[in-house]
């Protein structure tokens, strides 16, 4: 049994983005090809702990078969009869996927039990566990955590990779450290933040956060996002930001009446509008990042600068993603959104040291917190 990490974007049924699909071909692939019965299991979105169709694990299922040469069969339940027919009928060598582990309600709960509950009916499935869907390490779950107390367990290569990534942005990084991070949610980086003000040389904010900091600073930010009940807290990184040296440097940004208008105007941080919000950093901004980018070390970006599925508004995005493939610094992208930004705005993924598959894995890890799906392999005495 192979848990990964298949949470891909949809539009529709149609993968928008399948970069995670790819990134677990690999580890499915060498288990196939020795001879395994493989069965995949992962989440899709979050449904309510109920089926779901929208949630449906199909379009993965077909993409990988596509990426396998060979058909993917999806059982339509989890651990009920359809999985039970779909693992009998498997051959060796052959990979079959059950559907969305989070149409199980167990498969999220608070409550040990009924995790491990779930977790016994689908270890009943296998004979060992490989944990490979590093972008749900972060994840107390069944599929994650308590499967892998059930089963002989072991650490798929994607997992080892990143791990083996990450751990240079902690242990043993080159000077000058830049982090860029942007996208919608300050709540969402906040930790990370805290970690890293000791230990980056600048950081760079863009994206839909930049205005709590702005607004934290003083300015006011019209009708952009913001994250009043933040403003507490980022007010004291900003103190602690400054005590340390450590930079900010957004200074102008696209400001537009709505969102999804085209037509914008660009003002400077300290002149945006009342009836306007922002929704990409400023072509001033863009050069000041792309500079501040260009004598890094060593970089991780999380977060998109703007709206950058609308063209107006990818400006920023594209300048951040330009700059980390010109420079020669080791550049990681972590974050669905960013990896997928790169990949939508056609930039190359080898111009990057590392794309992780990791969004809220890759900041937790750097926030320097326990990854259940990780530490319960130091529990599993024995196990790799
Ligand atoms: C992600 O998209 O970051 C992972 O697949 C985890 O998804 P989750 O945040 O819904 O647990």
């Amino acid at each position: 049994m192979v848990r990964a990490d298949l949470n891909v974007p949809l539009d529709g049924d149609k993968i928008t983005d399948d970069g995670r699909v790819r990134a677990s071909v690999p580890t499915i692939k060498a288990l196939a090809d020795a001879g395994a019965r493989v069965i995949v299991t992962a989440h899709l979105g979050r449904p309510k702990g109920a089926p779901d169709p929208k949630f449906s694990l199909a379009p993965a299922a077909a993409r990988l078969g596509e990426l396998l040469g060979a058909e993917v069969a999806l059982a339509n339940d989890l651990v009920g009869e359809s999985a039970k027919a779909v693992v009998e009928a498997l051959t060796d060598g052959g990979v079959v996927m059950l559907e969305n582990v989070r149409f199980d309600a167990r498969e999220t709960s608070k409550d040990d039990a009924e995790r491990a509950a779930l977790a016994d009916e689908l270890a009943a499935f296998a004979d060992a566990f490989v944990s490979d869907g590093f972008g749900v390490v972060h994840r107390k779950q069944a599929s994650v955590y308590d499967v892998a107390q059930k089963l002989p367990a072991y650490v798929g290569g994607l997992v080892d990779a990143e791990l083996g990534v990450l751990r240079k942005l902690t242990d043993d990084l080159e000077r000058p450290y830049v982090v860029v991070l942007g996208g919608a949610k300050v709540s969402d980086k906040l930790g990370v933040i805290a970690n890293l003000l000791s230990k980056v040389d600048k950081l760079l904010i863009g994206g839909g956060m930049a205005y709590t900091f702005l607004k934290a600073q003083g300015h006011e930010v019209g009708t952009s996002l913001l994250q009043e009940d933040q403003l507490d807290q980022v007010r004291g990184f900003l103190a602690e930001a400054e005590k340390r040296g450590v930079e900010l440097v957004l200074v102008d940004v696209l400001v537009t009446a709505e969102f999804g208008n085209v037509e914008h105007d660009v003002v400077g941080t300290d002149a945006i509008p009342a009836d306007k919000m922002g929704l990409d950093i400023g072509p001033k901004s863009r050069e000041l990042f792309a500079s501040k980018l260009a004598d890094a070390k060593t970089v991780f970006w999380n977060g998109p600068m703007g709206v950058f599925e609308i063209e107006t508004y990818a400006g920023g995005t594209r300048a951040v993603a330009e700059a980390l493939v010109k420079s020669d610094a080791f550049t990681v992208v972590g974050g669905g959104d960013s990896a997928a930004a790169v990949r939508a705005l056609g930039l190359p993924e080898d111009g990057f040291s590392h794309i992780s598959t990791g969004g809220g894995a890759s900041l937790e890890f750097l926030e320097g917190k326990e990854l259940p799906g990780i530490s319960v392999f130091a529990k599993n005495e024995g196990d790799r």
